[in-house]
């Protein structure tokens, strides 16, 4: 196992947090969620963040998001200071979110309803075009014209994979995404992440997950923070991204290796 930085010199840094710490009011004064966190993701890395309940993870995707700003330090995405979301950064929750009154195709392509991909202005006929595209590459090409109730949440979160894609974020920001769905269907869920990412090859993904085999499966790196108020504990090269079969990979006794090491750091971070 290698530990190092998420960044090698040298590249440009797409996602940064420096020295940033959160805190929230509440009735019983101010609460500290987040504790000075350093971490960067290189352009077109997938960077995870596990850690306990509670301690920040949801908050460092909000910050890099804009959703929220943070109390010290600094926040930068694409090198520049993130004040707001904006569309280069998209965002994936837990829960599809499709629209139940548009078709699939036209929930996938709602993001481009100004006529926009991205920042580029494009005529329906193009926005149809990539919305076909990027249902085609989640494999719901045969589920176009059908309603989201028709199809199973695994579909349905398909979908919300598309209609991420389609915005042309060079940003992906990830929650949990795949929490809800059951074993198998998350499975092919990150086989499908790590292909799409991989063949794109210009998106920066930035991943939320209490699973720490699906962390070892989808990313580059993966941060451990401790229970709140969160802080960095650990940073770890993950060696098992390149282009092997998914089957290989979780039979490596490496895999395996670090899979129950960082499983048992994290149990000791929950109070019994
Ligand atoms: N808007 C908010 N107002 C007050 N407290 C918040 C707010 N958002 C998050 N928190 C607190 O910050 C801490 C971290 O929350 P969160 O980032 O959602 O954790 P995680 O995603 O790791 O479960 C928690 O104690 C939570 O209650
Ligand atoms: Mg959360």
């Amino acid at each position: 196992m290698t530990e190092a930085l998420a960044n090698p010199a040298g590249q440009p840094a797409r996602i940064e947090l420096r020295s940033v710490s959160k805190s929230f009011p509440t009735r019983a004064g101010d609460r500290l969620a987040l504790d000075d966190i350093s971490l960067r993701v290189a352009a077109g890395e997938t960077a995870t963040v596990i850690g306990p309940t509670g301690c920040g993870k949801t908050t460092v995707l909000n910050l890099v998001a804009g959703f929220t700003l943070p109390t010290t330090g600094e926040v930068l995405a694409a090198g520049l200071p993130v004040s707001a979301p904006g569309p280069d950064r998209g965002f994936m929750f837990q829960r599809p979110n499709l629209l139940p009154w548009l078709t699939i195709a036209e929930n996938v392509a709602f993001p481009c309803r100004h006529g926009r991909i991205g920042g580029a202005t494009r005529s329906r006929a193009e926005i149809a075009d990539a919305a076909a595209h990027y249902l085609e590459s989640v494999g719901l090409h045969d589920a176009q014209k059908l309603f989201p109730h028709q199809l199973s949440g695994g579909m349905q979160s398909r979908a919300a994979l598309a209609r991420l894609l389609i915005a042309d974020s060079s940003i992906l920001l990830m929650d949990e995404p795949f929490a809800a769905l059951d074993a198998q269907t998350r499975l092919s869920m990150q086989q499908l992440l790590r292909r799409v990412v991989k063949t794109d090859g210009t998106r920066t993904v930035l991943f939320i997950t209490h699973d720490v085999e699906e962390a070892l499966l989808i990313s580059d790196h993966v941060f451990l923070m401790s229970a709140a108020p969160g802080r960095l504990l650990r940073q770890v090269s993950v060696p098992f991204r390149g282009d092997e079969n998914y089957r290989d990979i979780v039979m490596r006794p490496e895999f395996n290796d670090l899979k129950h090491e960082l499983i048992d750091q994290l149990e000791r971070l929950v109070p019994a």
